[in-house]
C-alpha cells in the first residue's frame, strides 16, 4: 500500500515464487486469495501461475504445487519437496493459506536442496486472536484507541467504519495471517455508548470490516456490553436469568449471524473497573457467561469471558485486600460450571501486564473451564511503543512455566493480544513493535518455538539479510534492559497514574487501584506469603506455593512481587536488594546507550525512513531511560540511607 510500510510481507518476499511456474488446486474465496497473492507476485517477478480443478496433479514443469484437497475449514498443511518439486497440501483452504505463507517465510530455501520428507504444520491452539481496543468515537480521556500508541484506529474514522480506506483493513488482515493470526475483536472492551449499538443497528459497519478481513481467514468478534438489553433493548434488567433478557440476546445474535454468518463471537469484560456485570444481579459469571454462550451456541459462535475482576475501589491503608488474589477468588468457585462455547480469557499476570509478574495462579486452577490467556502487545507498561521493548521472552517464559506439570501453552484453548496497531504508516508506531506482534502470531502457532527465532525470521523477512545481527542486538535483551531501569524484582506499578507513561515511585502509592510497593526506611515489597502476608502465594499448586512462599527460595526477579525485604536482604544473586536497585539503573541505562550506537551504525541497512523513526525514538528512550533511573535511584538512596557501593552520582 503507499505509503504504509510492508511490515513482514515486502514485494521482496515474494521473489522466490514469483519467478517460478507455479500450480494451484482447489477452488474456493481463500483459494482465490492465494491464487492472488501468486499471481500478483508473479507479475511482478516473471514467473507463472495456473489454476487446475482437476482431480489429478497435472504432470507439469512446476516448481511448486499449492494443492487443496478437502472442502473444511482446517488449518493443517503439509509441506514436502520431491522430483524437483515443492508442494504444499491442505485439507481446508486457510491450511492453504497458511501454507503459501510458509514457503513465503522459508523464500529461496523452499525451492532448493534434495526430497524433503513432507512435514505436518498445524498451530498448536486453534484461536489466535487481537483485542483491539478501538473506540469507534474519540474518547475524551481514552482517546481513538485505549492504550493505543500507533495513531487513529485502523477500522473507524470520524465516528463510523472507514469506507474507503478498508483496503487497509485488507491488508492487515494479510499480515496477520501470514503470523497466523485467526481471529480479531474490533472494539474496545470498555464499551461506550456508540460502541454499544455496533451490536445492533450498526452491525452492518462491523459487517464491511469482517468482509476485509475475511479474504485471510480471519473472523470477527465484537465487544458488547453486558448491560445491552438495557442500554439498546429498553428492557428494565439485563439479570441473565430472566427469560425476557435471555429472548433479547437470542434474536440480537441472531441478527448478527444474518450480517457476518462467519462471526467469530462476543469479548466481554464484566463487573470489571466500572463495567457492568451480573453482580449487580446476585448472579455469577458463569450465569453471564452462559447466557451469551446460549445466544451464541446456535451459530458456532464464542463467548470470551474475562476474568480481570478485581475491586479498584480499594482502601491504601488496607493491607488484607490484595488485588493479585481476585481472579483466582472469583472463579475458581466456578470451574465446572461455564458452557462448552465460552472461553474465561486471563491476564498472563494476576495484575495487569507488569513488566514482571508471576504466571497468573488461575491459569491451570480451573481443569473444567476453557481458557485464554491474554497478553498485551500493545505496550502500555512497557514503554508505550516509544521504548524498544521486545516482548518475546516475556511471553514464552509464560508459555513454558508449568502451574502443575503442564505447561501453560498446553492448558490453553486460545491465545489473545491485546493488539499494538493503530493506523500509523509503520502499523506499531515503533517500526520495531512490529516484531511483538509478528512474535505474538508465531508463538500462538507454536508456542514452545524460540522467540529468538522467531524474531530472526521477523527481521529476515522485514529487513532482508543486511542488518540482522544488528538488529538482532536492539530487540533481543531488550525487554530486560526494560525490566533494569523501571520498577525492580517483580514489584511493579511505580507509574505516572493514568497515562502509565515515566516515573511516579509513589504515583500508586496512595491510590484506591490495589497496586502498592509499601517501602519504607527499612525495606520495600508486598507480603504475599501464607504464613504472614496475604495468601496469595498460596494460591499456586503446592510446588510452586513451596517456592514463593519463602524469600529464600523466591526467584530473585520475583522476590518484591512475594516478599517484603529489608534493603540488605541478600539476593540469591549475592547482592543486596538496595545494591541491585542501583546496579540495574546503571546498567539498564548504559544498555540503552549500546543500542542506540548499534542502530547508528544501521543507516545504510534499514532504510531512511525507518531508520529515521527509530533514531528518534531512541532519544525519547534514553532520556525516559535516565529519568526512570534516577527517580528510582535517588528515591531509594533518600528512603534507605544506603550510599551506591561504587559512588555513583545518585541525586
Ligand atoms: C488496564 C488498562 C485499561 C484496560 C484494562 C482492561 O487496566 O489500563 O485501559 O481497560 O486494563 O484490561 O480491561
Amino acid at each position: 500500500m503507499q505509503g504504509v510500510d510492508p511490515a513482514w510481507l515486502p514485494d521482496e518476499a515474494f521473489r522466490p515464487i514469483g519467478t517460478r511456474r507455479t500450480l494451484i488446486r482447489g477452488s474456493g474465496p481463500l483459494v482465490d486469495t492465494v491464487h492472488g497473492e501468486v499471481a500478483e507476485a508473479c507479475g511482478r517477478f516473471g514467473g507463472s501461475v495456473s489454476r487446475d480443478s482437476a482431480a489429478a496433479p497435472e504432470p507439469g514443469p512446476y516448481d511448486l504445487v499449492l494443492e487443496l484437497t478437502g472442502t473444511e475449514g482446517g488449518e493443517t498443511y503439509t509441506f514436502g519437496r520431491g522430483d524437483g518439486r515443492t508442494t504444499v497440501t491442505a485439507s481446508g483452504a486457510s491450511g492453504l493459506l497458511y501454507g503459501l505463507f510458509h514457503v513465503v517465510r522459508l523464500g529461496e530455501a523452499a525451492f532448493h536442496g534434495g526430497d524433503r520428507q513432507r512435514e505436518q504444520h498445524a498451530p498448536a491452539l486453534a484461536l489466535r486472536m487481537l483485542d483491539h481496543w478501538d473506540n469507534v468515537a474519540v474518547h475524551p480521556v481514552m482517546g481513538q484507541v485505549e492504550r493505543g500508541y500507533a495513531g487513529g484506529s485502523l477500522f473507524w474514522a470520524d465516528g463510523r467504519a472507514r469506507g474507503e480506506l478498508l483496503g487497509r483493513v485488507r491488508a492487515y488482515g494479510r499480515l496477520l495471517a501470514a503470523c497466523g493470526i485467526n481471529a480479531v475483536a474490533v472494539n474496545n472492551v470498555n464499551v461506550h455508548e456508540a460502541e454499544a449499538r455496533l451490536l445492533t443497528d450498526r452491525i452492518g459497519e462491523v459487517a464491511r470490516i469482517a468482509g476485509a478481513l475475511r479474504p485471510y481467514g480471519i473472523r470477527t468478534h465484537l465487544s458488547v456490553t453486558f448491560a445491552a438489553p438495557m442500554v439498546l433493548g429498553e428492557l428494565p434488567t439485563a439479570d441473565p436469568l430472566d427469560e425476557a433478557v435471555r429472548a433479547w440476546w437470542a434474536e440480537a445474535t441472531a441478527r448478527v449471524y444474518e450480517a457476518i454468518p462467519d462471526f467469530g463471537g462476543f469479548v466481554v469484560k464484566a463487573d470489571s473497573e466500572g463495567q457492568p456485570g451480573p453482580f449487580a444481579y446476585g448472579r455469577s459469571h458463569a450465569d453471564g457467561a452462559n447466557m451469551l454462550g446460549a445466544a451464541l451456541e446456535p451459530y458456532g459462535g464464542t463467548v470470551h469471558w474475562r476474568a480481570f475482576v478485581y475491586d479498584h475501589r480499594q482502601d491504601w491503608r488496607d493491607r488484607r485486600t490484595d488485588r493479585a488474589r481476585a481472579a483466582y477468588d472469583h472463579f475458581v468457585p466456578l470451574d465446572g460450571q461455564f458452557a462448552g462455547n465460552a472461553v474465561l480469557q486471563v491476564k498472563h499476570g494476576p495484575m495487569d501486564f507488569q513488566v514482571r509478574e508471576p504466571v497468573s495462579p488461575l491459569i491451570g486452577a480451573m481443569p473444567r473451564t476453557r481458557l485464554a490467556v491474554e497478553m498485551q502487545a500493545t505496550q502500555e507498561y512497557t514503554g508505550q511503543q516509544r521504548h524498544v521493548c521486545w516482548l518475546g521472552p516475556l511471553w514464552s517464559e509464560v508459555l513454558r512455566f508449568r502451574p502443575d506439570g503442564v505447561p501453560v501453552a498446553d492448558l490453553a484453548d486460545a491465545m489473545v493480544a491485546v493488539s499494538n496497531v493503530g493506523d500509523d504508516p509503520f502499523w506499531t508506531g515503533h517500526p520495531l513493535a512490529q516484531a511483538n506482534l509478528y512474535t505474538f502470531g508465531r508463538l500462538a502457532w507454536q508456542p514452545d518455538a524460540d522467540p529468538g527465532a522467531i524474531l530472526d525470521e521477523w527481521i529476515r523477512l522485514a529487513f532482508g539479510p543486511g542488518p540482522s545481527s544488528g538488529l538482532h542486538a536492539v530487540l533481543d535483551g531488550s525487554w530486560r534492559t526494560y525490566e533494569k531501569y523501571t520498577a525492580p524484582l517483580g514489584v511493579g506499578w511505580m507509574v505516572q497514574p493514568g497515562h502509565h507513561y515515566g516515573p511516579s515511585v509513589d504515583g500508586y502509592e496512595y491510590s484506591p487501584w490495589g497496586t502498592y510497593h509499601f517501602a519504607d526506611r527499612d525495606g520495600i515489597g508486598v507480603d504475599r506469603s501464607v504464613t504472614t502476608g496475604t495468601g496469595y502465594a498460596g494460591q499456586y499448586s503446592k510446588w510452586w506455593a513451596e517456592v514463593y512462599e519463602s524469600p529464600d527460595t523466591c526467584p530473585d526477579e520475583l522476590l518484591l512481587f512475594f516478599h517484603h525485604v529489608a534493603y540488605g536482604h541478600v539476593l540469591r544473586s549475592g547482592k543486596t536488594v538496595i545494591q541491585h536497585i542501583y546496579d540495574t539503573h546503571f546498567e539498564g541505562v548504559e544498555e540503552v546507550e549500546a543500542a542506540q550506537r548499534v542502530w547508528a551504525g544501521l543507516a545504510d541497512l534499514v532504510g531512511p525512513a525507518r531508520h529515521a523513526r527509530v533514531a528518534e525514538l531512541h532519544e525519547e528512550q534514553l532520556r525516559s531511560a535516565r529519568e526512570w533511573r534516577d527517580q528510582i535511584n535517588s528515591y531509594f538512596l533518600r528512603k534507605s540511607g544506603v550510599p551506591d557501593a561504587h559512588g555513583r552520582r545518585i541525586y
